[in-house]
């Protein structure tokens, strides 16, 4: 399972970079936002300096356009940026064209803003490299995302669509484990929810106990 960070923070991807273990990162307009990083000059500074923290891992920038045209007049622009950019598209119509010339192109996209199964489908059949659903603002609205996980798994594995199923929106540790168990290619959380999947309180006092085990021999 791949693992990317959901931020534009560089201290935290750097951080999340720094255990060996993160596969990308993902971000979009409020999380870009949330950083204070405004303006295209700064934006495309922003995801470059993104890209040089990730090394060879991907790195999805989302377009801010909602028209087929300028989809791809800022994709293309992205994707000139740094071989490692996937570019982020919206699951609207206009976006599924958009899909659709990128992959025509060999330009890799990630589809973002997916709540269900037949927008999980459409963005295969567009070629989407990944679809991104969103499984935290599902729980949010009593729905169980992890469901929604489940079907497009079924779905993209009996056709053997090569979309990358991306979980995100990922709230907390048992998001992961469980999409990992459902077979999710990827998935996206911040890096609370990836430092919590390495706790546990008997590694904690196992290894308060043998410290102190040593200490005493060692006297
Ligand atoms: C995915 O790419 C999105 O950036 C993200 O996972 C949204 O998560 P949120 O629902 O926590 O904002």
């Amino acid at each position: 399972m791949k693992f990317f960070i959901d931020t534009a923070n560089l201290a935290q991807i750097q951080d999340a970079h720094d255990l060996g273990i993160l596969d990308g990162v993902t971000t979009n307009p409020s999380l870009m936002a949330k950083e204070g990083i405004s303006g295209k000059d700064n934006v495309m500074k922003h995801y470059k300096t993104i890209c040089d923290i990730v090394g060879d891992g991907d790195v999805s920038a989302e377009v801010i356009a909602t028209d087929f045209q300028g989809m791809v007049r800022e994709g293309e622009e992205l994707a000139e940026l740094h071989p490692n950019i996937v570019v982020k598209i919206p699951m609207i119509q206009e976006g599924v064209k958009a899909l659709k010339y990128f992959s025509d192109k060999g330009i890799r996209t990630n589809c973002t803003l997916v709540f269900s199964a037949g927008q999980a489908l459409i963005a295969a059949k567009a070629g989407a490299s990944y679809v991104s659903p969103f499984i935290g603002r599902l729980d949010d609205i009593s729905t169980d995302g992890l469901d929604l996980i489940e079907q497009i798994r079924l779905i993209y594995d009996n056709y053997g669509y090569e979309t990358e199923i991306l979980a995100a929106s990922v709230r907390h540790p048992m998001h992961i484990i469980k999409c990992a168990e459902i077979g999710a290619d990827v998935m996206t959380g911040p890096l609370s929810a990836i430092v919590a999947l390495m706790k546990h309180p008997l590694t904690d006092n196992g290894l308060a106990q043998f410290l102190a085990d040593h200490a005493k021999a060692a006297k």
